[in-house]
């Protein structure tokens, strides 16, 4: 038979391609699943028990300490065992590894869970709508696996593998909600990130110091970029992004307090020498610019150094030593 006339047989009964140039069904449903409000009625009382966790113990969790999320490393242990172990059912005599890697998954969950928890107790309503679809999938799969290490504890082998079949299909269909959350919402990534490469280089003026209170956190721009502006004194200021690295909440309608400021949102809480982000959620520090005072007038601009100084944590921004050069 020539190729042509196979692939006119093919094309004459296989379904219609999907079409291109609009949202897929898979993407539409998610779509509609972050303004779905049938579960919003959930969604205070379980963030009411997460934040039950100290603020230390959530920041543990968010990954305040490693510098980005935690959850996308726990999750590794889980998935990782229990593909192995799919894998592993697959082959004649490896039953008893499958059985093993089974419950290391199982182990591996419960962190995984509390940090995705942790996490989700954080985020916006369309977010937490799509988490917490995200979350039931992977508490059924648990459930799953956990009557699949059952079953191969009590001999019933098949039914084991079954189960972790399906666990496995529900992990995969949760693993594409959560990338839903990370890629498409951008729950976990840095919203500050950017900062550094839109904002015009050289010095901004902000405007006459005694346009900003000490003490009191005052919005400006720098070119198309707000920022925060903080006086500590009549002469020296703290500018930083002003968009929270979280989920861009705007810090300049947060508390200063203690030399930091706090997002009104999520209360993230930076410093304001160099933009550590001393309390979570948020896992990145806050893009911090060089300050100058020229003629009574507040100037500033982003340089690496100021990244050296978050990075470093010795702080001091607002020195005046920019003034000399
Ligand atoms: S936006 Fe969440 S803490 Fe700032």
């Amino acid at each position: 038979m020539r190729i042509s006339r196979i692939f006119s047989l093919f094309s004459a009964i296989a379904p219609p391609a999907p079409r291109t140039d609009e949202p897929g069904r898979v993407l539409t449903a998610v779509e509609r699943l972050e303004s779905d409000t049938r579960l919003d009625p959930l969604l205070p009382p379980i963030r009411r028990r997460v934040r039950r966790i100290p603020r230390g113990g959530r920041d543990l969790l968010h990954g305040r300490q490693l510098g980005h999320p935690f959850h996308p490393i726990a999750v590794q242990v889980p998935i990782g065992a229990w593909l192995s172990a799919a894998a592993l059912d697959l082959m004649p005599g490896e039953h008893r590894a499958a059985d093993a890697l089974v419950g290391v998954g199982l182990a591996g969950a419960a962190p995984a869970a509390i940090s995705g928890w942790a996490d989700w107790a954080e985020l916006h309503k369309p977010h937490m709508r799509v988490g917490l679809v995200h979350a039931v999938l992977n508490v059924t799969a648990v459930a799953l696996y956990g009557g699949s290490l059952a079953a191969r504890i009590g001999g019933r082998r098949r039914l084991g593998r079954t189960l972790s079949f399906t666990g496995l299909t529900l992990v995969g269909v949760s693993g594409s909600l959560g990338g839903h959350l990370a890629y498409r919402q951008a729950a976990g990534a840095n919203h500050a990130e950017q900062v550094p490469y839109i904002v015009e280089p050289g010095w901004h003026e902000l405007g006459s110091m005694s346009q900003f209170p000490v003490g009191e956190p005052v919005r400006r721009t720098v070119g198309e970029v707000p920022v925060v502006v903080v006086a500590e004194n009549p002469q020296t200021a703290h500018v930083l992004a002003d968009r929270c690295s979280h989920l861009a909440g705007p810090l300049s309608q947060g508390k200063v307090a203690d030399g930091c400021v706090e997002c009104p949102w999520h209360g993230s809480t930076f410093r304001l020498s160099d933009g550590y982000n001393v309390k979570g959620p948020a896992t990145a520090p806050q893009p911090v610019f060089q300050t100058r005072v020229v003629s009574g007038m507040l100037e500033a601009r982003f340089t690496p150094h100021g990244a050296q100084a978050r990075t470093s944590g010795t702080g001091g921004t607002g020195d005046g030593q920019a003034a000399e050069e």
